[in-house]
């Protein structure tokens, strides 16, 4: 079976006093029966690491460079998130793809420059509304997923989230026989590709989930877990995303 995850994403929110949000999860969670990680702002992944102080959540990056090191302004290399203390990086973000215009081949680089700098790596994926109605969501997802991860990943190196564009930040949820046709569809692209290895990656759900429709959202075969966006920045919502996680 995949490692169950609960991953919050906080794109471009939250400063010094969002920390306090951490403390909170780690005495709702002490010990918690699945991985959670906080993927912050970079500029708070040092003081994260240094709060959580050996507890059990884990912190990643939100992108990463294609490049080690050199003259790309404004960019962080795999190695940079690492130093930090960060320990994965998502990659492929929906918002990446459209505000960065990266494309399959620009992740799956990023992916490669992630694993060279021993990071786990979260791999975004997923249609846009205009893509689902057109009844093309399996091969654009199919698509993006062949081309964004890399040869060699393993199922401590690669998570998968699936994360309709229409669904992100809307309120509006795929129904549960929506979601597992597209996470069975990448279940069997993984195992197709990286045989045994691709049973045991993570697939993620992710677009408006919240404490009150998690549940119903893990019990769908296939979902291992949720990368989440709004409802990651308050302890008590995320809170109760991870305990329907850790019940599923
Ligand atoms: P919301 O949970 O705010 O819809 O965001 C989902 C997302 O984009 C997580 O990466």
């Amino acid at each position: 079976m995949p490692r169950k995850l609960a991953a919050g994403n906080w794109k471009m929110n939250g400063d010094g006093a969002s920390l306090a949000e951490i403390d909170a999860l780690l005495q709702a969670h002490p010990a918690p029966g699945i991985d959670i990680l906080i993927c912050p702002p970079a500029t708070l992944i040092e003081r994260m690491v240094r709060r959580i102080a050996g507890g059990a959540i884990a912190v990643g990056g939100q992108t990463c460079h294609t490049a080690a090191s050199g003259a790309h302004t404004g960019d962080i290399s795999a190695s940079m998130l690492a130093e930090a203390g960060a320990s994965h990086v998502i990659l492929g973000h929906s918002e990446r793809r459209a505000d960065h215009g990266e494309s399959d081949g620009t992740i799956r680089a990023q992916a490669e420059a992630a694993l060279a700098a021993g990071l786990r790596t979260i791999i975004c994926v997923g249609e846009t509304e205009a893509e689902r109605d057109a009844d093309v969501t399996l091969e654009v997802v199919g698509g993006q997923l062949a081309g964004s991860v890399p040869d060699g990943v393993t199922a401590g190196t690669l998570t998968v989230a699936y994360e309709p564009v229409w669904a992100i930040g809307t309120g509006r949820v795929p129904t549960t026989d929506q979601i597992a046709q597209v996470h069975d569809a990448i279940r069997a692209q993984l195992v197709d590709r990286f045989g045994d290895a691709g049973a045991e990656m993570a697939i993620l759900y992710g677009g408006s989930v919240k404490p009150g429709n998690a549940a119903e959202i893990f019990a769908v075969a296939n979902v291992d877990g949720a990368l989440v966006g709004g409802a990651s920045l308050k302890a008590a919502d995320f809170s109760g995303i991870i305990t329907a996680l850790e019940g599923a």
